[in-house]
């Protein structure tokens, strides 16, 4: 249903959790895929050897080391920005440097390199980026610059679509709910609270998330862009 065959795709932030489901989905599905990560060089080298992809090591807060990294694919058919990171807490206490890094990681890093990636992308091309249900709904305090960075995504995704679309490439946002991974453990002490605002009261599996993103940069997903693709079990309803 979703040839991915012979396309050539970079997953950023790919070491782990949902990235890594989808290095393995658009591995499986027949894709060339590359993939980054900051510090796990461990897990980027089995995954590696698990699905044949390439693992490159390039922080995403550092935006000349991303963007030569995104050049230096040359002829993307997809690229997919999962890289992210969370930062909770009293906003009159976290520290301003936690917020900016997130913000770098956030927000900075996946528009850079959706241009960057643009600048040289085959006609038709997809670009997806991973936000989060809390673009749309923060429930709970200590959210809010988390919630800021996955909503100034919903804006990029937007625009961008409007940018290339003359040239067929898409521009979208997958907004998970809580799903399993180190960043949000389903059974980490916050699961139940969240599981309280959600219809279906579990955490999403990567794999769930990773067949999303299948679809939208396979052949069906041609007409879906600009778009914002939530996938939450209820969590945003
Ligand atoms: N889990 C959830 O409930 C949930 C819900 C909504 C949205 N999301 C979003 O989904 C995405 C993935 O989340 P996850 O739960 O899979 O997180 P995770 O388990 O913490 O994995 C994060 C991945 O991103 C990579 N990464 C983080 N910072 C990076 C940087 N500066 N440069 C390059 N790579 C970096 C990590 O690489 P290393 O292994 O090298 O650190 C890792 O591969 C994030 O954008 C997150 O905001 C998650």
């Amino acid at each position: 249903m979703n040839d991915l065959t012979g396309k050539n795709v970079l997953v950023l932030g790919g070491s782990r959790g949902i990235g890594a489901a989808i290095v393995r989905r658009f591995s499986a599905g027949g894709a060339n895929v590359s993939f980054t990560f900051a510090g796990s060089r461990d897990a980027a080298a089995a995954l590696a050897g698990e699905t044949g992809a390439t693992a490159i090591q390039a922080n995403s807060a550092d935006r000349d080391a991303l963007t030569a990294t995104v050049a230096a694919q040359g002829t993307l058919d997809v690229l997919v920005v999962n890289a992210g990171t969370l930062v909770l807490g009293d906003p009159l206490e976290l520290a301003a440097d936690d917020v900016d890094r997130m913000i770098d990681v956030n927000v900075r890093a996946p528009y850079h390199a959706s241009v960057e990636a643009a600048r040289r992308m085959n006609d038709n091309g997809r670009i997806i980026v991973i936000g989060s249900v809390n673009g749309d709904r923060m429930p709970f305090a200590g959210g809010a610059a988390y919630a800021m960075t996955k909503s100034a995504m919903q804006g990029m995704v937007r625009g961008l679509a409007r940018d290339f679309g003359d040239r067929g490439i898409t521009v979208n946002s997958i907004q998970p709910g809580p799903t399993d991974s180190d960043m949000n453990p389903a059974d980490g002490p916050m699961a139940a609270t969240m599981h309280s605002f959600m219809a279906i009261k579990r955490h999403a599996r990567p794999t769930e998330i990773a067949e999303l993103a299948a679809y939208l940069a396979g052949p069906h997903g041609s007409m879906i862009t600009g778009s914002l693709q939530t996938i939450d079990g209820g969590f945003g309803a």
